[in-house]
Formats: C-alpha cells, structure tokens, sequence
C-alpha cells in the first residue's frame, strides 16, 4: 500500500524522532500528488510547509544533541546542505513544475531522509538512549546509596587467607 510504502525505511529508533518523519513523508507524498496533477498554485504552498516542517524537524533534533552530542556538528551540517536543497528546488518551482522538481520530491526526498535516518539520526537516538540509561542509573545508585549510607556501610566481607 502507498501509505506504508512512502513512510518505510525512516525509523532511526527515537520515537518523537520517528513520529515526526512520518509526518514529513506524508507531507513530501501529499506535495508529490499535486505536483503530478500540474497544481501549481496549490504545489507552492505545499512545498513552503514541507520547507517549514523539515526545518522544525531539524531544529528538534538539534536541541536534543545541545547537550555534549559528539557528533552534533555533522549531524547540523547535513541539516543546512538538505535544506539548501530545498531552497533551491523552491526557487526551482517558482519557474514551474519543472521535472527537476518532480524528481526531487518523488525520490531525493525520501531517499534522503532514509539514508540520514538511520546513520544520522539512528546515531543521535542510541546517543539520547544512553544518556537516559545512565541517567536513571545514576538516579537509582543515589536513591540506593542514600538510605545505606547509614551504620551498614561498613559490613565488609570477610577477608580472604
Ligand atoms: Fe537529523
Ligand atoms: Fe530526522
């Protein structure tokens, strides 16, 4: 089905991450129908919000890598040339539904996305999920260390012969 078929392939196992390619991938297909039915007055706006979503998108993931993310600066790279991109297919479109245009939505789009999810942005994700673990680790070994603190901290075992 088409609406599987256009959404597979961008999982970078973060789901707000994830949530928010979906919706891009929708967004590119809803765009790519317009621009196969030659609308172009309805196309122009589409693709601004398709503009404007994917560079919302890319803003979320940088605040997530904010913190210390070693590969952050790649990562933003890749964001600005993609979206200069963009740029230049918009400007593309205000000449007309050119088939550089066409092509471009129908399958560098995508195929962009797939390929930055799961290098990129699966990157990122194992990042944030790391830093929760230890995190939570951290947490629990307080909250352990705490109550223990107390007259049991100096069971040691018996020394070995
Ligand atoms: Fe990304
Ligand atoms: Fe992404």
């Amino acid at each position: 089905m088409e609406a599987s078929a256009f959404g597979e392939g961008l999982s970078s196992g973060h789901a707000g991450i994830d949530a928010q390619h979906q919706e891009l991938a929708a967004a590119s297909a809803e765009l790519r129908v317009l621009l196969e039915a030659e609308d172009r007055l309805a196309a122009g706006p589409a693709l601004e919000r398709l503009r404007l979503a994917t560079q919302a998108h890319f803003r979320f993931e940088e605040e997530l890598m904010a913190q210390g993310y070693e590969h952050a600066r790649n990562h933003r790279e890749d964001h600005a040339s993609f979206l200069a991109e963009l740029g230049r297919i918009s400007a593309e479109l205000e000449t007309g539904i050119t088939a550089k245009v066409r092509l471009w939505v129908a399958s560098r789009y995508l195929s962009w996305f797939r390929y930055h999810a799961r290098s990129a942005d699966a990157g990122l994700a194992r990042y944030l999920r790391r830093r929760e673990e230890e995190l939570a680790a951290a947490a629990q070994a307080g909250a352990q260390a705490a109550p223990d603190a107390g007259p049991k901290a100096k069971a040691a075992p018996a020394a070995a012969p």
